[in-house]
Order: C-alpha cells, then sequence, then structure tokens
C-alpha cells in the first residue's frame, strides 16, 4: 500500500527513540493531519451535555469542535468554523441553543448543522448562494463508549469498537460498572510547557512513581494514610502493563473482596468504598461477569493518541505547548459522600493543583526539551526496559509485560504513532483483532 519510512524513530529491538519527535515544528505540523486527522478521539462526555440543544465546545488536535446535541437528543460534532469567512460560531465553553449566529455577517447554523439563515441571501446573493451544501463541518464518524464521546475526521477509520479493541475489556472495571453510568466534572484547563506525547506515555510510567513523586506520596501517607510508594513495592507488583492498538494500560490482580483503590480513597473513608463495593458487586458482577467486577481493576492507562489516565486531555498547540483537561468522571449513583471524596482525591492528585501533577510537569518538560540541541540529539531516549519480556497471556488480553515496572507500553506507543505517521490512509494501519470474551450485559454504549 502507502505506507512509507520517513519516519524510523522508534527501534523496538534495543529501544531507541528519536528525540527530535517532541521539539520539531515540522514534525509536529505533521502529526496535526496523520495522527489527528485520523484517530478515533474523545471530544466529550454525554453527561457534559445531558438535555436537549445542549453543547459543549471541545478540540481534535488545533481544531476547534462543536459537541452538540440536538432536539431530539442526537448528539454531532462539528469543526466550529463558519462556511463563509472561517469565524468561531461558538465562542462559549458551553449552554443551550437551538442555533448559533455566527458573530461576523450573521450565517446561522443549527446544531444539526445546517446552515439556516443567510442575511441577504436574495438582496446580495440574487438567491443563488448553495445553502445545501454549506452546512457545518462534520466529523466522518461519532461514537460513544460508556459516556464517554470519540470522534474521528477520517471517513475510512474502523469503528470504534474495533478501535478500542481489548482495551475495552480493562477500561469497562472503571468506566462500564453500574447501569446509571458516570457523570464528568470540570474540565479544569491550563497549559503547560511540554510536547502533548511526554504525558500519555508517562501513564504507563510506574517506574518514576517512587522517585518523582517521593515528597507528596510522604505527605499523603501521613495526612490521609494512604500507601507509602516504594521501589521495593513497585519492582514486587504482580499489577501488570498491556498494550492494544498503541493503548498503554496497567491493572492489578486482585483478591475476592480486596478493596479497590483510588485516588479519594484514605483510611477516614475506606469503609465507605468498601461498603459501596460490596453494595454493588452483585450488578458490577451482571454487568461485567464474576471475574472482572471481583479480580481485575484498571490502573494508570492512555488511549491513543492523547487520552491520559481516563478521560483527560493532553491538547497539541505546537511543539512544545499542551493545554491539558482534566475532568474527574464518577459514578452517578454513587452516594454523595462517596462522590464527594473522588473528586476532591481526583483533583488534589492530578488536577492543576494536583501534586502529582505538579512533580511530573517538570519531567515532561525537560524530556520534551532535549530533542532541541543538536548535541543532544545525537543521544537517543532509551526505552529498552523490559524488551522481550511481554507476550500474550492465557487470561488476560492485549500483549501483557511479564512485570509491572517495563517500558513495553511506550515502546508500542510510539512504534503505533510511527505507524500512523508513515501511513497514507486506514488501510496501512493495523488493528489487533478482538479477543476478549466480554462476559455480563454490559456493551459499547454502557
Ligand atoms: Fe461567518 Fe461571515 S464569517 S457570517
Ligand atoms: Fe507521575
Amino acid at each position: 500500500m502507502g505506507t512509507s519510512t520517513k519516519y524510523q524513530v522508534i527501534d523496538p529491538v534495543n529501544g531507541l527513540l528519536d528525540r527530535r519527535i517532541f521539539s520539531d515544528a515540522g514534525i509536529y505540523q505533521e502529526e496535526l493531519e496523520k495522527v489527528f486527522g485520523r484517530a478515533w478521539q474523545m471530544i466529550g462526555h454525554e453527561s457534559l451535555i445531558p438535555n436537549p440543544n445542549d453543547f459543549f465546545l471541545t478540540y481534535m488536535g488545533e481544531d476547534p469542535v462543536i459537541l452538540t446535541r440536538d432536539a431530539k437528543g442526537e448528539v454531532h460534532a462539528f469543526l466550529n468554523m463558519c462556511r463563509h469567512r472561517g469565524n468561531r460560531i461558538v465562542r462559549a465553553d458551553d449552554g443551550n441553543a437551538k442555533n448559533f449566529m455566527c458573530s461576523y455577517h450573521g450565517w446561522t447554523y443549527s446544531n444539526e448543522g445546517k446552515l439556516v439563515s443567510v442575511p441577504g441571501l436574495q438582496e446580495a446573493y440574487y438567491g443563488e448562494l448553495d445553502v445545501d451544501s454549506l452546512g457545518l463541518v462534520s466529523v466522518a464518524h461519532l461514537d460513544i463508549y460508556a459516556g464517554i464521546v470519540f470522534a474521528t475526521w477520517a471517513s475510512d477509520a474502523p469503528t470504534l469498537k474495533a478501535y478500542l479493541g481489548d482495551a475495552r475489556w480493562y477500561l469497562d472495571t472503571q468506566f462500564n460498572r453500574r447501569d446509571g453510568g458516570m457523570q464528568a466534572y470540570g474540565p479544569m484547563k491550563w497549559t503547560q510547557p511540554v510536547n502533548w506525547k511526554a504525558p500519555v506515555d508517562n501513564s504507563s510510567d510506574n517506574y518514576h512513581v517512587a522517585i518523582t513523586h517521593l515528597g507528596s506520596a510522604i505527605v499523603q501517607s501521613q495526612a490521609l494514610g494512604r500507601p507509602r510508594t516504594s521501589h521495593e513495592g513497585l519492582f514486587k507488583s504482580p499489577a501488570k502493563h498491556l498494550s492494544v492498538n498503541g493503548h498503554g494500560l496497567t491493572f492489578r490482580m486482585m483478591e475476592a473482596n480486596e478493596p479497590r483503590r483510588g485516588h479519594g480513597v484514605t483510611k477516614y473513608n475506606l469503609h465507605l468504598f468498601q461498603e459501596y463495593q460490596q453494595d454493588t458487586l452483585p450488578e458490577v458482577e451482571r454487568r461485567l461477569g464474576s471475574f472482572r467486577a471481583q479480580h481485575v481493576q484498571l490502573g494508570n492507562h492512555s488511549l491513543f493518541p492523547n487520552g491520559v489516565l481516563g478521560f483527560r486531555l493532553a491538547l497539541p498547540q505546537g511543539p512544545l505547548q499542551t493545554e491539558f483537561w482534566h475532568f474527574s468522571l464518577v459514578d452517578k449513583e454513587a452516594p454523595e459522600e462517596i462522590k464527594r471524596a473522588l473528586r476532591t482525591g481526583s483533583q488534589g492528585n492530578n488536577g492543576a493543583a494536583g501534586m502529582f501533577e505538579q512533580d511530573d510537569i517538570d519531567n515532561w518538560r525537560q524530556v520534551s526539551e532535549s530533542g532541541r540541541s543538536p548535541v543532544a540529539r545525537r543521544y537517543p531516549q532509551d526505552l529498552s526496559m523490559g524488551v522481550g519480556h511481554a507476550s500474550i497471556h492465557p487470561d488476560y488480553p492485549g500483549m501483557v509485560s511479564e512485570r509491572y515496572i517495563s517500558e513495553n507500553n511506550q515502546r508500542n506507543y510510539y512504534a503505533r504513532w510511527q505507524e500512523f505517521m508513515n501511513a497514507e490512509s486506514w488501510a496501512d494501519i493495523h488493528i489487533d483483532p478482538i479477543t476478549a470474551s466480554f462476559e455480563g450485559t454490559a456493551g459499547m454504549r454502557g
């Protein structure tokens, strides 16, 4: 097919990575087209537009996108660009509107994307404007997984179900547990002087936790009674990494009735979380089957190309600038106390004021900038940890690492990026076959 070999940036055998992919302006421009122009991307959550005529302003790469729910309840996504001269037609972050009027000359579009009004259509355009062909530019495909809205500009893209593939087997254990679905709070937004790929690859990097986050972990353990992280604990952990279609996931195998861990759980409220877990177990077992309900907990993870630790986005704004959007997602039907603890826990760790987030950003900045110097560029990044120590596992789908601390997922992420950058179309991009058995009633839509 049309695959080129222009990009040879990652050597999967020795794990060496070309640093220029973090800082080169030409590479960045090509990413906007070849990665963000064709990948499925998370753009919102159904709970952000719960009512007819709600809208939410979002992004795909650098392109502003309006996510709408029309009067009939159907969800759409359009480029936020007036077809006349290119103004953004929506300026508010969110709201409720049947129509959107461009503030330059007043062309007006419905929330289904149709051009419904043009000032001077007869007087100035002589009735000759082809109004039907000048609706808003729609994404090629939009689909929803467990309330999370995804879209792609590529008409030849595979289905979202195929794109997520076996990753969904693990994602379900966090995002698809309850009949009532999840509620998104946010986003909290801030800019970081980092390349957008650095936080994504870091999502599977548990090697750094005991060093980078030492101070924050000590504070949390003293104030909240959360367990301390140590190299010893991380190296011995039976948790694992796995990779599917460039998505990098980590997960923990749990004993039956073992408490699920997460940001927001402290020694003071652990009993509430355990009660909630027990109370909801029959429902979760019905939805996910008892093996996943009881024994699998999704850990840190990324979704290709720019999903970071769940429904949180690294939006590119140049090779060395990223706007970060932090949402927290909680079970809609959880008790208020649990929801509050999860929200504050999520923000305390990973929001703009999150202690762990702040620890991380300086690392990502330095990693991103290391590609700027011609001298530094002669020395590739070393991602060799665990080469040759990942394989197909009999119980857990995906390419699963033998050990928890591994750079298996990072190598696969950059190999996926390279595959996108060299491909002429989706025909040149492979999709791992779905092999997982999805027990239970939970499906793509919830
Ligand atoms: Fe939108 Fe002219 S640019 S109406
Ligand atoms: Fe971190």
